[in-house]
């Protein structure tokens, strides 16, 4: 079995002149700053890419342990320590004792999948959708994005965030300097609430523990949640995305404990496509990235 700590984020990515592009392109969608670039390109190669940004705007490194978040003072950390996971098991534990192989997980993911189908209280009871959406993605991935729930595009097709967001989250992972093949992308329910309203506490309830197994199968070494909805429910808080994002907390399940790394949604970051809301994005991203190139102990 391949370790964590084997695998870094860019270990795939040997072509560093694709990955310059890919950047230097996120750099124009998103307002990126070439934090990447320096970390991912030799010298010489750095030095014939254009500065995206001035180094004062350098986002700031953010310890996970100490919770250390200097680019945003106002907030102490023991304000936000006290998130950690909330959703309720399922009475019915899915068994993920022994997955090895990625063909072992994307088994178990297949057979979570059926039963969600099948045993969903709130899905198999809910009417206002035409397909249901479970998620996708690598199953041993070492990161795992957690949305709301599936917009009108998804609905459609079935796949979770391939609408509008969906494009904006692909330019996120691009960013990275990641496929989005490289990464797992679920939902908090799987089926579209009636006019994209905010899902409910009690489908949350209902459907919610299906989104802890897939996490369980999973074991990604780090969670990004998108927007307040997935945030709050992964860290059982009533604090705001605003508050939250770009702050280190815990998922903690019942056998496991996830680093979470709260951002906005990429729908909000349509609707308030700011130097300022892009910048946060970022930093959050380099954040993650920087978890995920550090040697981490093996949860798995
Ligand atoms: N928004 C979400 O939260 N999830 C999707 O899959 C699509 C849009």
């Amino acid at each position: 079995m391949t370790s964590h700590s084997d695998l870094t984020p860019l270990a795939d990515i040997r072509d560093r002149t694709r990955l310059a592009r890919q950047c230097v392109t996120t750099d124009l969608h998103l307002g990126l700053t070439a934090v990447l670039l320096r970390r991912a390109l030799t010298s010489s190669e750095a030095q014939s890419l254009p500065a995206a940004v001035p180094a004062e705007r350098t986002p700031s490194a953010i310890a996970f342990e100490r919770v250390e978040v200097r680019e945003r003072p106002r907030e102490s950390p023991q304000e936000v320590q006290v998130a950690v996971g909330g959703i309720p098991p399922r009475r019915e534990r899915f068994d993920v004792a022994d997955l090895v192989t990625r063909q072992d997980r994307a088994e178990a993911l297949e057979k979570l999948r059926e039963l969600h189908e099948r045993a969903c209280p709130h899905c198999t009871t809910a009417t206002g959708h035409t397909h249901l959406v479970f998620g996708e993605g690598d199953p041993e991935s070492q990161l795992m994005f957690v949305g709301e729930a599936p917009g009108e595009t998804e609905d459609r097709v079935g796949r979770p965030f391939v609408g509008p967001a969906g494009q904006k989250l692909d330019e996120m992972v691009r960013a990275m300097g990641l496929r989005r093949e490289d990464v797992y992308i679920a939902n908090v329910l799987k089926s579209r609430p009636p006019e994209n309203r905010t899902p409910l506490q009690s489908e949350v309830d209902a459907c919610g523990p299906y989104l802890v197994d897939q996490i369980r199968i999973i074991r990604p070494r780090v969670l990004v949640t998108l927007g307040g909805p997935a945030t709050k429910l992964l860290l059982a808080t009533e604090l705001g995305i605003t508050r939250l994002r770009g702050i280190w907390a815990s998922f903690r399940g019942e056998d496991i404990e996830i680093p979470v790394m709260p951002t906005f949604h990429p729908a909000y970051l349509l609707r308030n496509y700011t130097a300022e809301t892009r910048r946060q994005v970022w930093s959050d991203l380099q954040a993650v990235l920087a978890k995920l190139s550090s040697p981490g102990e093996d949860s798995r």
